[in-house]
């Protein structure tokens, strides 16, 4: 059967696109990374993207009048490579609601928070300042709301005392690199429906193992 075409969207380091490179490299996973966007030159992820010998692009959303005509230009390069799904992995532009309008239910966020706690900026310092116990990222549908779309999957892992929004960011973002994969993999596989508030993944165990942390 044929592999799910997959654009990722970026705008620094790549580290959670690196995830998903490094997924699509087993033959037996059901979707290839088609092409990585940036919309920022310097991302250091464009370079790792090209050295996998991945399609890249470099859109600079300053070179556009307004947020729209930028989201169309991205939205064409996408589709030249025949996109099915597009995974936002750090992509720090707001979009315009034309965007997820025009690819609702083929795209999905990936977010280092328990949405719907902590949206937007700094939010694993959101996090401490809130005293919160727990913590971890989320995988979403986008929808024109920021960082509101339905939840498909989370991963969880514990706030330890000590912890700065370093520590902490660096032990969510290894789940982030599990989860994302996982949930890419689910779409290519056709069992995720995104609903109009929420996601339902069907024919995966519930339960432990979305709760990535502690270790199931
Ligand atoms: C990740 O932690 C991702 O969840 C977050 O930015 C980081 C990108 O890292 N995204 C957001 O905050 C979006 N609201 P990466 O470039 O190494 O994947």
């Amino acid at each position: 059967m044929a592999k799910l075409k997959v654009g990722v969207l970026i705008s620094g380091r790549g580290s959670n696109m690196a995830a998903l490179i490094e997924a699509a490299r087993d033959p037996a996973y059901p979707a290839e990374i088609a092409c990585v966007i940036s919309n920022v030159a310097s991302a250091a992820g464009i370079e790792t993207a090209r050295k996998a010998g991945i399609a890249t692009a470099v859109i600079p959303h300053k070179d556009y009048p307004d947020r729209e005509t930028f989201d169309r230009a991205v939205s064409a390069e996408l589709e030249k490579h025949g996109v099915g799904l597009v995974a936002l992995a750090g992509f720090m532009r707001i979009q315009s609601p034309w965007f997820p309008q025009h690819w609702a239910g083929r795209i999905i966020n990936i977010h280092p928070s328990l949405l719907p706690a902590f949206k937007g900026l700094h939010v694993q310092q959101q996090a401490l300042d809130a005293g919160v116990r727990v913590s971890g990222c989320t995988v979403h549908f986008v929808t024109p709301d920021l960082d509101s779309g339905p939840i498909i999957a989370q991963a969880v892992v514990p706030v330890l005392a000590g912890d700065t929004a370093d520590t902490l960011a660096a032990r969510i973002l290894r789940q982030e690199h599990r989860l994302y994969p996982q949930v890419v993999r689910w779409f290519a596989e056709g069992r995720i429906t995104p609903g109009d508030s929420r996601a339902e993944v069907a024919g995966v165990p519930q339960g432990a193992t979305l709760l990535f942390s502690p270790e199931p």
